[in-house]
């Protein structure tokens, strides 16, 4: 079953407590498997014409009401605080969202540890502080259902005025989701109470729906601070976009370098990941892939930590069970609930291959825009990579960073507890590159709708 049918299986249309059909269909809808896209980064120039652009906007993008459609292809949209600036809001509203967002991502490098290769100084040119305002991603089912809509985006495009497309990148991968590592991935998704959708098992308890859903009650059993007016924000949410460039070639080597044959080399990667190649967890596959599982939505991810306290199957310095360490005794205690997110990750460029190497990472451009969405979205990333990606302390690693995604200015070490001896291995370097990103609002159609009218402004025209 595709993972949109297995998805709408288990929607329960009477169980919804979400106003769905306000909501912006990307935030729940899962990512299609095999799937294409691209995103694409605007900047408004003059406001009427960003505004007259949303306005048109708003009638294609699909409501999370249409779980069960089946669509040839899809697109969300999100607007950065300075892309909100463009188009003329008013200062009262501006002044009501987040300090981080009104900062913007570049700005916020201190606090990301965006520092050395990953500073905003290195990053590509749409991601330069105060140039990306809006960005498009459009999912399609092939390539010919984007070429599709892309002739009518482009078409659309032409006839605005006071825009400018200042970039775009197709992504994709095939059915099996493999990720530039060879890794399926957006496999562990939190369940959205009031969406409406069974969980799968093991997905834990569902998350109070304001934890994504702007106005809805949070973890803490009341809304967050949200946008105003009510229209602009309610049923909106947050989105962190960061695009890096995968080294595989230097990961592939380093796996090289510290093994004897092949299998040592898959062992070590599913360590560092938590996962093998296919998916399959290390708690429920610990000595070798097992294809089946990882491809069984029902089964692989349903584990916890409670019979691994030590780390011996899967290891806490794992990307995996960094990220959610779901039921692990953390030493530096936090509220594992309130930094779930909602992952909408991308891939692109070349398939993985065993046979890439160093030499390579320089000339194949391939990697990941690393998309989630969350309502605090921006104290999530910023708890992320301070503590549980660039530090160790908070399971007794001490400056030890996550082996995947952590900045290693100098290479670092990855510890895997073995018997009778924990086995440390050097030369971790970067392996994904950080080229940019920006933190962006996802707002709600009736939203897009208030933005486009220029609702607040007597003299807009409609
Ligand atoms: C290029 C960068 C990255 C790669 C290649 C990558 C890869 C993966 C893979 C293979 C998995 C396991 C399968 C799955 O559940 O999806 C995973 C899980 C996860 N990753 Fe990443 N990831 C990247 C960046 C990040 C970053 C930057 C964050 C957070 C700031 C993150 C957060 C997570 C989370 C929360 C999980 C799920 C953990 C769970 O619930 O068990 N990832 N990632």
């Amino acid at each position: 079953m595709g993972i949109l049918q297995e998805l709408s299986a288990r929607f329960r249309p009477d169980k919804v407590k979400l106003q769905l059909n306000d909501i912006q269909a990307l935030i729940l809808r899962s990512r299609p498997e095999p799937y294409v896209g691209i995103h694409s980064m605007i900047h408004v120039d003059e406001a009427a014409g960003g505004r007259d652009l949303l306005r048109r906007l708003a009638d294609h993008i699909p409501a999370a009401s249409g779980w069960t459609d089946e669509l040839d292809s899809w697109t969300g949209v999100a607007i950065s605080y300075d892309g909100l600036k463009a188009l003329g809001l008013p200062e009262t509203s501006l002044e009501s969202f987040p300090l981080a967002f009104q900062q913007g991502m570049a700005a916020r490098a201190e606090q990301l540890r965006d520092f050395g290769e990953n500073a905003p100084e290195t990053w590509e040119d749409p991601y330069r502080p105060g140039t990306c305002h809006i960005a498009l991603t459009i999912y399609a089912r092939d390539d010919d259902a984007l070429d599709d809509v892309l002739a009518k985006a482009e078409a659309e495009l032409e006839k605005s005025t006071g825009i400018t497309l200042i970039g775009t990148h197709r992504f994709g991968a095939d059915e099996d989701a493999k990720n530039p590592f060879g890794f399926r991935d957006s496999i562990s998704q939190p369940l959205v109470d009031g969406s409406g959708v069974d969980p799968l098992p093991g997905q834990e308890r569902a998350i109070a729906p304001g934890e994504f859903i702007l106005g809805e009650n949070s973890e803490t059993g009341s809304p967050l601070a949200m946008p105003q007016p009510a229209p602009l924000g309610r049923n909106g949410s947050y989105t962190v976009l960061r695009k890096y460039q995968s080294r595989v070639g230097a990961f592939n080597d380093f796996l090289r370098e510290q093994s004897a044959d092949e299998g040592e080399q898959d062992y070590i990667a599913a360590k560092m990941f938590g996962r093998w190649q296919s998916g399959a967890p290390l708690p429920l596959a610990p000595d070798r892939d097992d294809p089946e599982l990882g491809a069984d939505s029902r089964r692989n991810n349903d584990f916890s930590y409670e019979d691994d306290h030590r780390g011996l199957v899967c290891p806490h310095a794992a990307h995996m069970r960094r990220l959610n360490p779901r039921d692990s005794q953390l030493t530096i205690l936090s509220d594992v609930n309130i930094h779930r997110i909602i992952r909408r990750s991308s891939t692109y460029g070349p398939k993985w291959s065993r046979d890439v190497t160093s030499e390579s990472d320089a000339q194949e451009d391939r990697g990941l825009f690393f998309i989630f969405i969350s309502a605090r979205a921006f104290d999530t990333i910023e708890f992320l990579q301070q503590e549980w990606i660039n530090r160790g302390n908070f399971v007794d690693l001490g400056e030890e960073r996550d082996p995947i995604v952590g900045l290693h200015q100098t290479p670092g070490t990855f510890t895997i507890p073995e018997t009778p001896v924990r086995r440390k291995i050097d030369g971790v370097t970067t392996f994904n590159r950080l080229r940019g990103g920006e933190y962006m609002f996802m707002p709600s159609l009736t939203a897009l709708r208030w933005i486009g009218d220029g609702a607040w402004d007597e003299g807009a025209s409609p």
